[in-house]
């Protein structure tokens, strides 16, 4: 599925629309080279799911976590970008920080990849002649909860 996102406002209307499916184990994979607009689009999820404060990009810290009460449910933002090797997610403890949350992954193929989790919501971002468009495959469990 294909979804246009022109300005910022789409980021946000589908960013806010992902937070209202979102549960707990699942992954959103955030494809897309640099400044396609992974940042964007997870800052607008972690709004939607109640966020108040301002959200950094994790490409330095690799992870930021938010725990209820500000976000409705446990979540993990992480950039994969600096990782040199898959091995490094498990290093540096993903697994652990991933209990009961959901993830948030800029630079999936970085750590792996999670297409092969049925909780995983992958976009592709791609630079367009007006925004971006975004290209969405969803594991078994989006089933009926893709965000239209
Ligand atoms: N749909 C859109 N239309 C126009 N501009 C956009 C859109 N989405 C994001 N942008 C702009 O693109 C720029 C880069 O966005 P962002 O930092 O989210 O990219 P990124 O994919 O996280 O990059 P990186 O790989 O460097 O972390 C920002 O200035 C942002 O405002
Ligand atoms: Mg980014």
């Amino acid at each position: 599925m294909k979804i246009a996102l022109p300005d910022l406002a789409a980021m946000d209307r589908l960013g806010r629309a992902i937070a209202e499916a979102l549960w707990p184990d699942d992954v959103v994979a955030l494809e897309g080279g640099l400044g396609a607009g992974k940042t964007t689009l997870a800052r607008a999820i972690i709004a939607g799911l109640g966020y108040q404060g301002e959200v950094p990009s994790p490409s330095f810290a690799i992870i930021e976590v938010y725990d209820p009460p500000a976000v409705r449910l446990p979540l993990i933002h992480a950039d994969f970008y600096r990782l040199a090797d898959p091995s490094e997610a498990d290093e540096i403890g993903l697994d652990d920080y991933r209990q009961g949350a959901a993830l948030l992954a800029e630079w999936p193929d970085h750590a792996g990849g999670f297409k092969h989790e049925p909780g995983c919501l992958s976009i592709t971002l791609e630079v367009a002649e007006e925004g971006r468009i975004a290209i969405v495959e969803a594991g078994a469990d989006w089933l009926g909860r893709i965000p239209q």
